[in-house]
Formats: C-alpha cells, sequence, structure tokens
C-alpha cells in the first residue's frame, strides 16, 4: 500500500519516485488526501533533490490528466505561446490574432500579473464588456469562428497546479526549473494545444535574470513538452529594455491597437519579438515555407489591416466592443492626468531598471499587492525612453498616468532613478533574440 510520508521520505532521500506513485500523490492531492504539511515536505524535498526527467514528464502528465483536457476538431492547426513574464510584455495580443489570420488555430489561456510582471488577462480585462472568464462551449466556439481566443484558466483545468501553486508560494518552493516546468507545461498540454513556442525571457526586467538560468529552463520546457506529444520549441529574448514603450493595462492595450493600425512606428522590439516568435512558430507547423517567405506574408497581413480586423473581432466575440478599432480612445478608462517626468541630466540612457518600473505601477495600483487587490487599469507609463537614447533636462523619460494625488515629488524621483544617465555613448545594446532552444 502507497502511504504519502513514503513518497516524501523516498523523494527526501534523492530516490526516484515511479510513474505510479507520482499519478497517485496527483489523485490523491486532488481528493483532499493530502494534507497541507505533507504538500509542503514533497515540494521542499522536490525542489532540494530536483527531479529526474522521466519524473517531470509523469508529474507534468499526471497534472494535466486532473482537471480537464481540452479537445478540438478544427480544420487547422492548433497553435499557442507561453511567454515566462515581462514589462511591456503585450506579444501575445498581437500574435494571436496573426496567427489566426494565417489560419492557425490559437486557443490561448493566460494568466493574471505575477510579481513585478504584468499579466495579459489584467491587460483584456481594461477594455470594457471584454468577458476573460469563459465556458468551455464558448471558448471552443468563440476559436473555431474567429480562430483566436484569450481567455482565463477555468477551474477544471489542471486543479492539482492550483493546490500545488499556492503551497510554492508560501513555503519558497516556486523558483524550482522542475516545478516551474510542471506547472506551465502541464496547463498547456490541458488545453490540447499540439504546437507550442516559449518566449523564455531574460534581463532586468525578467524572472530569470540571467542567461545560464533562462538557458536551463528553456531547455526543460521543451524536452518535457515534446516528450508529451506538443511540438515546442523555445526562444530566448530580452527583458533588459519594457518590451513596449507603454507599461499599464489600458495604455499597453491602447499602444497595440495603434500598432495594429500602423499608427505607431516606435515599438519596433515588441514588433520583432513577436514576428521572431510567429515565425518560428508558424515553421513548426508549416516547415517547408522559408522564414522569408513566412515574414513577407506577416508584414502583408499587418499592413493590410487584417490582423487588426482580427484582433477586433475577437474582442468583440468575447464580449467587447464591436468596433473597437475606431473607439478605443473613448472607451478604454483613463488616468486622471498625465504629467512628464523629465531626466535630471544630459547624457546616455545607459540601463533602465525595469523590475523597479513594473513595481512602481503596482505601487499606483496597476498591479495587486495581495491576490485580492482590484487594479486601477488606467494608470501607467508611456512614451518610456529606450536605452542609448541621448537626452537633457528637456527630455520627458516618461509620461506618468495616474490620480493627481500620486504626483509627489518622491515619486518623480523614484521614476527618475530606474534610469541611469552618463556622459559616455554605451556600447551597440543586446540583440532582442539570444537564442533557440528546440
Ligand atoms: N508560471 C506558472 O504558471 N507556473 C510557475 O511555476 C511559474 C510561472
Amino acid at each position: 500500500m502507497m502511504l504519502i510520508q513514503n513518497l516524501i521520505r523516498k523523494k527526501r532521500d534523492n530516490q526516484q519516485l515511479t510513474s505510479a506513485e507520482i499519478q497517485w500523490f496527483i489523485q490523491e492531492l486532488c481528493d483532499n488526501g493530502v494534507e497541507p504539511a505533507q504538500t509542503g515536505a514533497f515540494l521542499m524535498a522536490s525542489w532540494i533533490n530536483g527531479l529526474s526527467e522521466r519524473e517531470k514528464i509523469d508529474l507534468t502528465n499526471s497534472m494535466m490528466n486532473s482537471g480537464t483536457v481540452l479537445k478540438w476538431d478544427l480544420n487547422g492547426p492548433i497553435v499557442d505561446k507561453h511567454s515566462t513574464g515581462g514589462v511591456g510584455d503585450t506579444v501575445s495580443l498581437i500574435l494571436a490574432p496573426l496567427l489566426a489570420s494565417l489560419d492557425c488555430f490559437v486557443p490561448m489561456i493566460s494568466g493574471k500579473g505575477l510579481g513585478h510582471t504584468g499579466g495579459t488577462l489584467d491587460k483584456l480585462s481594461s477594455i470594457p464588456g471584454y468577458e476573460v472568464e469563459q465556458s468551455e462551449t464558448s471558448f471552443q466556439k468563440i476559436v473555431s469562428e474567429v480562430g483566436c481566443a484569450i481567455v482565463g484558466q477555468t477551474s477544471d483545468l489542471v486543479p492539482a497546479d492550483k493546490i500545488l501553486y499556492s503551497t510554492r508560494d508560501v513555503t519558497s518552493t516556486v523558483d524550482s526549473v522542475d516545478l516551474i516546468t510542471a506547472s506551465i507545461i502541464s496547463k498547456k498540454l490541458a488545453s490540447g494545444i499540439k504546437n507550442l513556442i516559449l518566449d523564455v525571457k531574460v534581463g532586468r526586467g525578467a524572472l530569470m535574470t540571467n542567461i545560464r538560468q533562462a538557458k536551463k529552463l528553456a531547455k526543460s520546457l521543451v524536452s518535457v513538452s515534446n516528450a508529451s506529444n506538443c511540438k515546442t520549441k523555445a526562444l530566448i529574448t530580452s527583458m533588459d529594455d519594457p518590451l513596449s514603450s507603454s507599461i499599464g493595462n489600458s495604455l499597453e492595450v491602447e499602444t497595440v491597437v495603434e500598432i495594429l493600425l500602423g499608427k505607431n512606428k516606435n515599438d519596433q522590439a515588441l514588433l520583432d519579438t513577436t514576428i521572431a516568435l510567429s515565425i518560428e512558430l508558424y515553421s513548426m507547423v508549416f516547415s517547408e515555407k522559408s522564414h522569408m517567405e513566412i515574414k513577407q506574408k506577416i508584414y502583408s497581413l499587418l499592413d493590410s489591416g487584417h490582423v487588426a480586423e482580427r484582433f477586433e473581432k475577437m474582442v468583440s466575440a468575447l464580449g467587447g466592443p464591436k468596433h473597437f478599432l475606431s473607439t478605443y480612445k473613448e472607451v478604454l478608462p483613463r488616468a486622471e492626468s498625465v504629467v512628464p517626468i523629465k531626466a535630471k541630466k544630459e547624457g546616455f540612457i545607459t540601463q533602465i531598471n525595469t523590475k523597479a518600473l513594473g513595481n512602481i505601477l503596482i505601487k499606483m495600483g496597476g498591479g495587486r499587492q495581495k491576490a485580492s487587490d482590484k487594479i486601477d487599469l488606467s494608470v501607467g507609463f508611456t512614451k518610456v525612453v529606450k536605452s542609448g537614447k541621448k537626452v537633457n533636462t528637456k527630455t520627458s523619460l516618461l509620461f506618468l498616468h495616474g490620480a493627481d494625488k500620486f504626483f509627489t515629488p518622491s515619486l518623480e524621483e523614484e521614476i527618475s532613478s530606474c534610469f541611469s544617465i552618463s556622459d559616455r555613448e554605451p556600447k551597440r545594446s543586446k540583440d532582442l533574440i539570444l537564442q533557440k532552444v528546440s
């Protein structure tokens, strides 16, 4: 007979658990047969001793099977993207309608903000009427009719992750590559996708701050996902500067709409990252097409407004305004005031403390300090300068959007100190796409 304490002892003593033991543990966990202290002990033993490749695959698949696994009957490839999170990262909002315009189906299940990183669901919630919570039936219907839908996780998708994640949060066991792998991949597999591109972010605004850690995570995610019948590749991409010139929920949505409408030509980093991820994902399905051919097709779909239209269709199908592309300026929530924050001296921006900017947004109410917090969707920053730019005391580092009560000298000081300015011009900025893991 299996006993939870024996499984914990095995893992504590650095022995491998069998597939049957892992399956049983996850089943017991979801049937309330595991005490919270035992869950914590199991996680800590796994954090300390790590999981073998086989154990990771077993844990991922057992977690996937702990709830509903979506099945799709669609006339085209089913694809998705997952990002490990960053600041000003609105890739999903462009990539989903773009891949749908390329005749793929994109059932994207996204999350809320985590730590200093923003969440796609919070951004979309700033669109009046957009309903991120959908039943399985309506999610299936919208994906089959529109080609893409970005929604939140339903309660019956991977219930094991909900229990494990909340225990990890309070037992210092979040930062384990093995546990992160099982958590992310089990949810992606449960959404029934067959092709996945991972955007593993590295840098000052990312959860992984060095390339070694990012590579380890990317390799782990790619190998477990491929072993579980989902074709997967990863790009390791830079998150030193905020990816978009806007940070904050409704402000990021506005920027995306303007990029899609061709009105914003300044957000090249966001567009380049989105296109690189889209090309990798598309070529996983249509390997006979060259990257150049795919890139040309993508630009023609963007330039002709097809991607913008698909985005508008998705917004409307999910309960948002029918004509969002022409009404976004009126309907998106707006902050009381907008003020520029000027550079304190002349020189070159050598570095941006992107994580600190993300944390200031949270303090202004644009993100959560506690899971139950209601967020202010209108606050944030626009026209954030890029590193390498030459500035003087008349140049705005960014425009701050918020209620008047926020505009204090100490906040201005805090924002200014996120930008390092030096007389010496910095060396060429780092590439956006750092490595591919396949
Ligand atoms: N995101 C997840 O979904 N799970 C983790 O463990 C970390 C990030």
